[in-house]
């Protein structure tokens, strides 16, 4: 168990509750991405009722390097989780989660509101570090505050360095932009300058060229992709190949694009990940109406697709792209 290779300037598939199950993590292994992050899971759930939490921190060897993510608010229970979690599962990393904003989460003091108590982010990171001493590294992903008037991931970042974090992952917003807005990479990169370990810069990475910058002008020492990867998980095979040569290579065809969404529908049926046909064509629909974005003569198919009830129905609609 151990951290990626940061001097080969990792690319990451961001963490994305209720996107990056299983099947999608092999799909973007096989399309290049370098290290994973698991869905995350609450520590209290851990303790209460692993058996049944287990499913979102499900992984298969393929997807190494591999972190498994968790969320809550109390040290020891975070520490105890993390221990029944790394005993069962062996991930390569344990990752915290400082930076989710929906109220689920932040209304038990978990999430991006750690940020507005850094003593209790650094006891919580401390507490897991002890707990799984040599037995897994562990790191932590933030925010850069809860809201414009308290920016605070320099601090958070030095007090999380001194707790024995081994590596942690930057999105460039507060809590109050949500997903609005722009990030901010400016103090990602004031981040990654004032601490030792290593930083991933995450937000608004879209294409091969983002990625060339932040390696070029930052001192991140990789980078997490998310919402880009949804619409085109090959992005991080192009933006590899341009990193290694200065050329990108063609995105896929409309159709191959296509082709691509129906093969994921198929294997997230056979999977019986989220249960039968209907149930997992409704997960799939966040998926599909990502996938289709910007594809050519899919725009006036979108509220078909948005009600998307059964892989045949997805074959007649997008029969009619023209
Ligand atoms: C649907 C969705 C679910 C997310 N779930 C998580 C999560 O479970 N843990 C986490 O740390 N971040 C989560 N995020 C945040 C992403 O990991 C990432 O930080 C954010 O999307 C910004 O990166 P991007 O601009 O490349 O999308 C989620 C984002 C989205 C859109």
């Amino acid at each position: 168990m151990a951290l990626p290779d940061f001097s080969a300037f990792p690319l990451y598939l961001a963490p994305m509750a209720g996107v990056t199950d299983p099947i999608f993590r092999s799909l973007c292994k096989e399309e290049g991405a370098d290290v994973m992050v698991t869905e995350f899971v609450s520590s209290e759930g851990v303790l209460q009722a692993w058996a049944r939490n287990r499913r979102y921190v499900e992984f298969c060897e393929e997807h190494r390097p591999l972190g498994i993510q968790i969320f809550g608010s109390v040290p020891e229970h975070m520490a105890a989780a993390a221990r029944i979690i790394t005993d069962a599962m062996h991930p390569d990393f344990l990752d915290i989660n400082a930076g989710c904003p929906v109220p689920k989460v932040v209304g038990k003091n978990g999430g991006s509101s750690l940020l507005k108590d850094l003593p209790l982010l650094q006891r919580i990171a401390t507490a897991v570090v002890q707990e799984l001493g040599e037995d897994c590294p562990v790191t932590v992903k933030i925010r850069i505050g809860w809201d414009a008037e308290h920016i605070c991931a320099l601090e958070a970042a030095r007090r999380l360095q001194d707790a024995g974090v081994q590596a942690l992952a930057i999105h460039g917003r507060t809590r109050s932009q949500q997903y609005g807005g722009k990030a901010d990479w400016d103090i990602i990169d004031a981040c990654a300058r004032a601490v030792s370990i290593p930083v991933i810069g995450n937000g608004d990475i879209t294409t091969p060229q983002d990625v060339q910058r932040a390696r070029e002008t930052t001192a991140v020492a990789g980078v997490m992709i998310g919402r880009a990867a949804m619409n085109a998980p090959w992005l991080f095979r192009q933006a590899r190949e341009y990193l290694n040569t200065g050329i990108i290579p063609p995105s896929p065809t409309p159709e191959q694009r296509l082709d691509f969404m129906l093969r994921h529908c198929r294997l997230a049926i056979a999977s019986g990940h989220y249960g039968d046909e209907l149930v997992t064509m409704r997960a799939m629909r966040a998926r599909i109406l990502a996938y289709a974005k910007g594809i050519p003569g899919t725009k006036p198919l979108r509220p078909a697709l948005s009600r998307v009830a059964s892989y045949e129905e997805l074959q007649q609609i997008l029969r009619q792209v023209n």
